[in-house]
């Protein structure tokens, strides 16, 4: 129970994840690894995201972690079957929870869902909306720029406004929530809000995934403060420096081997 919880994610993104489940889960260790080497993941094919996978999470297995939360959303919809059936601690994705909360949101049920090429492909998403809600519509779409346009830190300007009129046209109109279904787009929020109007609630998963991980962990009942470790497959300036967009705090990050 005193066991540290592992999150994993393709690079940096994920640590939208780690935020909320810092937040929500204040008395839990938490060890982070972002594939940073091998990241993307959103344009890669199912067979080898899954594989990256499970070397993820054998690598938090080694760190004696007590569960996974995979807070990558194309890994999420490629691999985390895979990787539920192959090891015996509980492996928590982020698109159930991002589904339970949009299907809360919505009172239409016209959901539109927003991605990387992989997750969109994946079909992952809109195949849990229609088992939840059979009658739902769902809208979905790639925004393939959107990684790098948050990377670089241009989340505020007028290239990332630009870039999400064209990606979201299609959707406006059509929908009332919109699944921020990849890691970093919560960071796009105020662009994405802009483009589609007050009407459309956006929903980011993280929040509720924290909230299903602590429903599942017994809680460590250790009396020091909890520790946070973070681990990168790349070096770790480009991770420093990146992961200040992402959280104000930051530790040290360690380079490992997967
Ligand atoms: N972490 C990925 C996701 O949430 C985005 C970055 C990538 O393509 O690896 O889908």
């Amino acid at each position: 129970m005193n066991e540290p919880i592992g999150i994993f994610d393709s690079g940096i993104g994920g640590l939208t994840v780690f935020r909320e489940m810092r937040r929500q889960l204040p008395g839990e260790d938490l060890i982070y690894l972002g594939d940073t080497a091998r990241v993307p993941y959103g344009t890669k094919s199912a067979e080898t995201v899954t594989r990256y996978s499970q070397q993820n999470v054998r690598f938090l297995l080694q760190q004696g972690v007590k569960l996974v939360v995979v807070a990558c959303n194309t890994a999420s919809a490629f691999a985390l079957e895979k990787l539920q059936k192959e090891f015996s601690i509980p492996i928590i994705g982020v698109i159930h929870a991002g589904v339970k909360r949009v299907l809360q949101a919505s009172a239409t049920q016209r959901i539109g869902i927003i991605g990387t090429e992989g997750t969109i492909r994946s079909e992952s998403y809109t195949q849990e909306i229609l088992r939840q809600a059979p009658s739902a519509q769902v809208f979905s779409q790639a925004c393939p720029l959107f990684v790098p346009l948050v990377e670089e830190g241009w989340q505020d300007t007028a290239v990332a406004q630009a870039t999400a009129e064209t990606y979201l046209a299609p959707l406006r109109g059509k929908i009332d929530t919109l699944i921020l279904g990849c890691t970093h787009y919560p960071l796009l929020k105020k662009v994405i809000g802009q483009v589609l109007g007050p009407e459309v609630q956006l929903i980011d998963s993280a929040e509720e995934t924290a909230k299903e991980v602590k429903g599942l962990v017994i809680p460590s009942q250790k009396t020091t403060s909890a520790a946070d470790r973070f681990f990168v497959s790349d070096s770790t300036e480009r991770f420093m420096k990146v992961a200040k967009v992402f959280l104000k705090d930051f530790g040290q990050a360690e380079k490992v081997e997967l």
